[in-house]
């Protein structure tokens, strides 16, 4: 299974984020994460449309967005048409998850379903599982970058892809949050194939992080 590494652009420099978001291309990522916070599901703000719509302009990288926002279905369409190449929304925030993925697919792009840490993968059906493209298994509390993995989510990941092993052996598992030089070697034997990366990528040198994790992933 394609090992994917997602920078997040929540940790980049805003004053150069092009030049930060080329920096990632360069040096190899295989998606751009953007997170997307209201300060209702989640305590922060980030930002939204507007952000996306001028990186788009820029970057031909996958934009991997990360929705942690009440009623995400409100919202898809601008998503869409601000360039968003895969939405992931939250379980905790969706009272229809599968119509959610539906109407993702309609719009042609890839569906995620997020679990935050205190959710169980049996939250998940297995219709849902089905359907998805992706699970996004948070490994730290949604709403800021720079936190510690949560050691309990391991064991998540783990049960996620022993059941897409027998329901959708091509599921996409992302893991977010505190993965850096110590936890990364952890995500990947448990299951986990999409890598989320803000601090860990974003503070220093980028060039020196992205060539260092390239090759953690292989
Ligand atoms: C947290 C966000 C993450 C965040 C991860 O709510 O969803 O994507 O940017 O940041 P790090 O990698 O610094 O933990
Ligand atoms: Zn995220």
């Amino acid at each position: 299974m394609k090992k994917l590494l997602s920078p997040s652009i929540l940790a980049a420099d805003f004053n150069i984020l092009g030049s930060n978001i080329e920096a990632v291309e360069r040096e190899g990522a295989d998606y751009l994460h953007i997170d997307v916070m209201d300060g209702s599901f989640v305590p922060s703000i980030s930002f939204g449309m507007p952000l996306i719509k001028s990186i788009r302009k820029r970057s031909s990288l996958f934009f991997d967005v990360h929705l942690m926002i009440v009623d995400p279905v409100r919202y898809i369409k601008d998503f869409v048409a601000s360039g968003a190449d895969g939405i992931t929304f939250h379980l905790e925030a969706e009272r229809d998850a599968e119509r959610a993925m539906e109407l993702i697919h309609s719009e042609g792009k890839k569906a995620g379903i997020a679990i935050n840490p205190e959710t169980a993968v049996s939250a998940l059906g297995d219709d849902m599982i089905k359907k998805a493209d992706m699970v996004l298994i948070m490994t730290v509390h949604p709403g800021f970058g720079g936190q510690s993995y949560i050691g309990e989510c391991t064991g998540k990941i783990r049960e996620l892809r022993t059941r897409a092993e027998k329901l959708k052996p091509e599921l996409d598992i992302e893991v977010d949050g505190g993965i850096n030089k110590e936890t990364i070697n952890t995500v990947l034997d448990a299951g986990a194939n999409v890598i989320v990366m803000g601090s860990a990528v974003f503070s220093g040198d980028i060039g020196e992080k992205m060539r260092f994790y390239r090759k953690v992933l292989g």
